[in-house]
């Protein structure tokens, strides 16, 4: 609420890469326990959905073959609870959980611990700074993933701009709507991916489809009128009293992401942009079946590493 100094105030300025990692972070840590409460439902222990549509890669075979998935060694950016790499590793691939919230790797803990499954604990990384999951991640994490395809996750806790992994570690990457949105450099993310993936390999994320920004963040009618320059790159952020950033989304056109992409060197297969289905009554923020209907709210890209 404005005027309130204990709810921070949202508004439209620029936030560098320092502050928008910060940021995030804490926000993550903060909100994880009410984000996985309201949503962890819809998402599902061990589903892979690839946005509030509900499309799951069950069905949409985005990351290839499930039958393919086997034995792969798979990074899992931005992955919260680890909902996606645990539907991974039951399909027998060596996935690693990637986020830069050590709250939401918390919740990833929870649920296996809830279920009795095999955790591979060693391989997590708290402390959280990419530079020191740099050297003490690389090898633990890499570790669990040679070693994985047992129904085991391994947990990496750091920031998806420095990943803390060998150069051609992995065989696929994914992420639903994991990190990116959150970074003010994303072609940095995606050189990351492109250096720990092996040549050939696929990379699969998806974002807030950018035609959004363009519209007010509201499930109702009232999302359904223009409101704000497509064009306008300038970030969400909320802050605090002190002008102080608590949170940071970034706006990338679709043609930005698509130049994100090439730049971080992977070809567009292609660019997915899931309809909202008559089986989904639930909204999710500003998503609902009111707009999905009309508008996308998802856009998932399908590369290939050079
Ligand atoms: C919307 S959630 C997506 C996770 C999961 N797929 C889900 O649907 O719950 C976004 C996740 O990205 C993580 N994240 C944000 N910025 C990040 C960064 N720079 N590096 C790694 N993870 C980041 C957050 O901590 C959060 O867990």
């Amino acid at each position: 609420m404005a005027g309130d100094p204990e709810e921070p105030a949202a508004t439209r300025r620029t936030a560098d890469a320092a502050e928008s990692s910060r940021a995030n972070r804490g926000w993550w840590d903060r909100n994880a326990d009410e984000y996985q409460e309201e949503h962890g439902g819809f998402l599902g222990d061990d589903r892979f959905v690839w946005g509030p549509e509900g499309l799951d890669e069950a069905e949409a075979g985005l990351l290839g073959p499930a039958d393919a998935l086997r034995g792969l060694a798979v990074l899992e950016v931005g992955a919260g609870a680890a909902q996606c790499s645990r539907w991974l590793a039951a399909r027998g691939a060596r996935p690693v959980a990637l986020d830069i919230s050590h709250r939401q790797l918390w919740h990833a803990l929870r649920r296996d611990s809830e279920a009795g499954a095999a955790v591979s604990g060693g391989a997590a990384v708290s402390g959280g700074a990419a530079g020191s999951a740099g050297t003490g991640g690389a090898a633990g994490a890499g570790g669990a993933a040679g070693t994985g395809g047992s129904g085991t996750v391994a947990l990496v806790q750091a920031d998806a701009t420095a990943l803390p992994f060998r150069d051609g570690s992995f065989d696929l990457a994914c992420s639903a709507y994991g990190a990116i949105p959150f970074v003010a450099d994303p072609v940095r993310v995606m050189r990351e991916v492109h250096r720990v993936l092996r040549p050939g390999a696929r990379w699969v994320f998806s974002v807030t489809h950018p035609i959004r920004w363009a519209f007010p963040d509201e499930p109702g009618p009232e999302g359904l009128s223009v409101a704000a320059s497509y064009f306008d790159r300038t970030p969400y952020v909320e802050q605090d009293e002190t002008g102080r950033a608590v949170y940071v989304e970034h706006h990338r056109t679709l043609g930005d992401r698509v130049r994100d992409v090439v730049a971080g060197g992977f070809r567009l297969l292609d660019l997915v942009e899931p309809e909202w289905p008559a089986w989904n009554d639930q909204e999710w923020g500003g998503w609902s079946p009111l707009r999905g209907n009309l508008i996308p709210g998802t856009a998932i890209f399908v590369c290939e590493r050079d």
